[in-house]
């Protein structure tokens, strides 16, 4: 597949490149007269120019092996275009392309590493967690593939979810983080300015406050509570401890994604946040993933505490 928008710059890339050679062709033949070896009576013009009295400037010939240097590159060059990608979309004789050795690189270290990952095929989640070996995989996965957004520690950021507090907008089961590694999610809260004018907003974010048992001013949490009742429980629930199904965050945790001040959370009514988590069940192998979901599970779960069968140690060889 070719790269460009459309078939035109194929073309053009074709002409600049193929005119190149024929006009450096073209000017090797033109310039001609200067190539000519010694003039036959020995003597050498000059270009007239005289400095100091009496410095000229010779106008020796072209030496014979420079030409054919000259000739030599452009017949390189030509054979090159012919044989490799070069003229737009033709893919020269060859069929070279970086993508395929980067894709022939990539699948000789996956066959490199699979006896690495294979002793963790037949290991539940809990066990991987627990293994020390898988740890390190995990945490070098993590700090490639996942630190840039979550922080090197897991502990998030603003619009960043913390991975290490037991607090899950997806869910926390081995089952959960691996469907949100390999397939992403998105968190849409959607935005309320057209129904809720800022004062009552105001109101809504003064109950939000109350239920994380921060301080509000009591009147306005009474009447944010109805408006909270109207507007918000269908996702965040009746008791506001949230949704895992929709992503909708507990409100009653002291745990922000964006923040407790009630700006923010006003903010948040009337405009709505939208959040992603991207998939990256294309980027990673199926190994990874699974070794990069024990790594997270294991954050705020303690592998030690989990029941470990016996044969553990047995299956993982
Ligand atoms: C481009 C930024 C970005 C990258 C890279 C990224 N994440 Fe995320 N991740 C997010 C965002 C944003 C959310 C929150 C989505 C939401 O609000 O619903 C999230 C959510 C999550 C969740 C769900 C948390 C919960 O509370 O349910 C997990 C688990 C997770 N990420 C793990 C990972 C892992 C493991 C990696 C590396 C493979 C990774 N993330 C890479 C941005 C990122
Ligand atoms: C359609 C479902 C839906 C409705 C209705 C909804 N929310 Fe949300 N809300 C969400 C989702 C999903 C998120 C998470 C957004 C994200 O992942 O960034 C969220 C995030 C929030 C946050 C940010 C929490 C944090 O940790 O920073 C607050 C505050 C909030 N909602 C309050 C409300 C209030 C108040 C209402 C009623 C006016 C409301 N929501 C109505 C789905 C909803």
């Amino acid at each position: 597949m070719s790269d460009f928008v459309n078939g035109f710059w194929g073309y053009f890339i074709s002409i600049v490149a193929v005119g190149g050679v024929v006009w450096c062709v073209w000017l090797l033949y033109t310039q001609r007269r200067w190539l000519k070896t010694k003039p036959a009576n020995g003597q050498v013009e000059d270009t007239g120019h005289v400095w100091d009295g009496d410095l000229t400037e010779l106008n020796n010939p072209v030496p014979g092996w420079w030409t054919w240097m000259y000739l030599l590159a452009c017949a390189f060059a030509l054979g090159y275009l012919f044989f490799m990608p070069g003229l737009g979309s033709y893919k020269g004789q060859l069929g070279y392309s970086s993508a395929n050795e980067v894709a022939q690189q990539q699948a000789k270290m996956a066959e490199a590493v699979r006896p690495i990952y294979a002793r963790f095929e037949t290991m539940t989640v809990p066990q991987i967690a627990a293994d020390p070996g898988a740890r390190e995989i995990g945490q070098r996965l993590f700090l490639n593939t996942c630190s840039q957004c979550h922080g090197s520690d897991a502990k998030g950021g603003p619009s960043f979810p913390n991975l290490t507090d037991s607090d899950w907008l997806h869910g926390g089961s081995p089952e959960a983080i691996m469907q949100t590694i390999t397939h992403g999610r998105i968190g849409v809260m959607p935005p309320w300015k057209a129904a809720i004018d800022p004062k009552t907003a105001g109101d809504i974010a003064q109950y939000v406050r109350s239920l994380s048992g921060l301080t509000a001013d009591p009147v306005r949490v009474f009447r944010g509570k109805r408006e909270f009742a109207n507007f918000c429980v269908a996702c965040h629930g009746v008791d506001g401890k949230g949704n895992q199904a929709l992503g909708a965050p507990n409100l009653t945790d002291d745990v922000w994604l964006y923040g407790s001040s009630e700006a923010t959370i006003v903010k948040t009514i009337l405009d709505g946040r939208e959040n992603r988590m991207p998939a990256h069940g294309d980027i990673l192998t199926p190994e990874q993933i699974k070794i990069l979901t024990a790594w997270v599970w294991g954050l705020s779960n303690k592998p030690d505490a989990q029941p470990q069968p016996a044969s553990a140690a047995a299956s993982a060889n």
